[in-house]
């Protein structure tokens, strides 16, 4: 059954896990739509110019271990704020949402500006505080040399961007169903998240 699942959230709020869980559990493809702005990010990082960069994206270049360092995050968070970038990542997000076997796809504005007509739409967010413990709990687990106070002023300020910005910025679809991780078991969270979505599924 084709249905569009769409996933949006702060910086670590577990979306990343959901959305995978979420795919696995329906046999949907998923798309790390955060991974577009990382390859922008790292490009741009290494000199490249962010709006030609965006437009000649290759699916490729989504495979890069090196797309999740902090430096890396914070460069794609300062592209993803440039409308000519979003604009030019619309197309491939849109095409991977009309997938024929069903498509989760995660983000910042999936729900509101990517796949307003999504089936099913998850608001995923936690407090700031238990998102950056957890994001340096990962990156340390990867071997980076980070600091916790390093890691949630990260989280902070790309929270502040993400959601200030004025194309695309980060907020809940009005017809979101908001999941607050900050108090939730990996297993809780995904079995509400799956909840959600048969539910739209029974719906038709
Ligand atoms: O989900 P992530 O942490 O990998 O995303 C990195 C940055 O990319 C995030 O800080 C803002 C931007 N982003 C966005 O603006 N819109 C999306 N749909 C996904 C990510």
């Amino acid at each position: 059954m084709r249905l569009t699942v769409a996933i949006d959230g702060p910086a670590a709020a577990g979306k990343g896990t959901i959305s995978k869980a979420v795919a696995a559990h329906f046999g949907f493809a998923h798309l790390d739509t955060g991974l577009l702005y990382r390859a922008v990010g790292a490009k741009v990082l290494a000199g490249g110019d962010p709006v030609a960069v965006a437009n000649a994206l290759d699916p490729a270049d989504l495979e890069d271990e090196a797309l999740r360092t902090p430096a890396v995050a914070q460069a794609a968070s300062e592209v993803a704020v440039i409308a000519d970038v979003r604009a030019a990542l619309v197309d491939f997000q849109r095409k991977f949402a009309a997938r024929a076997d069903g498509a989760v796809l995660d983000g910042r504005d999936i729900g509101t500006v990517i796949c307003p007509d999504a089936a099913a739409k998850l608001f995923v967010t936690a407090s700031a505080e238990c998102r950056a413990a957890r994001r340096y709990k990962e990156l340390r687990d990867k071997g980076l040399d980070v600091t916790p106070e390093a890691v949630l002023a990260d989280v902070r300020t790309r929270d502040a961007r993400d959601s200030s910005r004025e194309t695309a910025p980060l907020i809940p679809a009005a017809d979101a169903v908001l999941i607050d991780t900050s108090d939730m078991t990996i297993t809780q969270a995904v079995a509400r998240a799956v909840a959600v979505v048969q539910a739209a599924l029974d719906r038709g």
